[in-house]
């Protein structure tokens, strides 16, 4: 299985020829798949850039969405438009909306994903001077007190890993190798900024530490199967090896430029990622 991974497209910021080239080398790249770990667009746009891949490519499209999918307008209403857009296509697959994936002809490869969320249970969210252009632009935290925003946070993260333990705990004890997409890093040491990890003032934003956690403990319990995330959200990438069977591999990216991550082979024997 050979697997296409590509993040923090921004599309919204990207000209139309850079696009189109983004798509051709794609197009051109002998896959299974492609995998988009969030950050596809806006809001008000994100649909029809979906839908634009899903014409131009011929291979399923596995993605979630990111922080800035949910701009201009609200969590809840653009996860209902891009589960409806998904569950009426036929190669685009929104993973907080699907349950664990069986990759292929490969049946010990299993595939599950989850939005994720800065949760701000990392670092220290009372005192950091951050405030980012999701409190402004995204409608659930526009129409809120700040005094809520933090409680905001804990309970997208919470429900992120609930729903993503369930299809973790669904998947056959078989099956070896597990791969998980999510926007946001679960741990600091994966949450990268030129070459280092995340600070006090940017984890609560950058983590999704109750989705850490959660790996953490399964993990454990599942040493005879290896899981690999792979994420984005930090624009900068690295990879942090969490335990013998927890590896989490961080894309990066830069505004109005979207390439491919890199190239993922993926059997029951191992998960390897080539950067591009
Ligand atoms: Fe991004
Ligand atoms: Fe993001």
């Amino acid at each position: 299985m050979r697997l296409i991974w590509t993040t923090d497209l921004h599309l919204d910021h990207t000209a139309e020829l850079d696009r189109l080239r983004w798509i051709q080398s794609i197009a051109s790249q002998p896959a299974d798949g492609v995998i988009i770990t969030g950050d596809i667009s806006e809001g008000d746009d994100v649909i029809a850039q979906l839908r634009h891949l899903e014409n131009s490519l011929s291979v399923p499209i596995f993605f979630v969405l990111g922080n800035h999918d949910f701009y201009h307008s609200s969590i809840g209403t653009t996860r209902q438009r891009v589960v409806h857009a998904a569950r009426e296509s036929g190669n685009l697959h929104y993973l907080t909306d699907t349950g664990a994936i069986a990759l292929g002809n490969e049946p010990l490869v299993t595939l599950v994903g989850e939005d994720g969320w800065g949760d701000a249970s990392e670092g220290n969210y009372e005192d950091s001077p951050i405030e980012l252009k999701d409190f402004h632009l995204i409608e659930d935290f526009q129409r809120t007190d700040s005094s809520t925003w933090k409680q905001q946070l804990n309970r997208l993260g919470a429900e992120a890993t609930a729903r993503l333990q369930v299809k973790l705990e669904s998947i056959s004890p078989a099956v070896r190798q597990v791969i998980i997409a999510t926007h946001v890093p679960p741990f600091c040491e994966a949450c990268w900024y030129e070459g280092k990890t995340t600070d006090e003032n940017w984890a609560p934003f950058f983590v999704c530490g109750q989705l850490g956690k959660m790996l953490l403990s399964h993990t454990v319990r599942h040493p005879h199967q290896q899981f690999t995330v792979l994420c984005g959200h930090t624009h900068h990438g690295g990879t942090a090896k969490m335990s013998e069977n927890l590896i989490v591999r961080t894309g990066a990216a830069s505004f109005g430029f979207p390439k491919i991550e890199g190239t993922i082979e993926a059997s029951s024997d191992g998960v390897s990622l080539e950067r591009h």
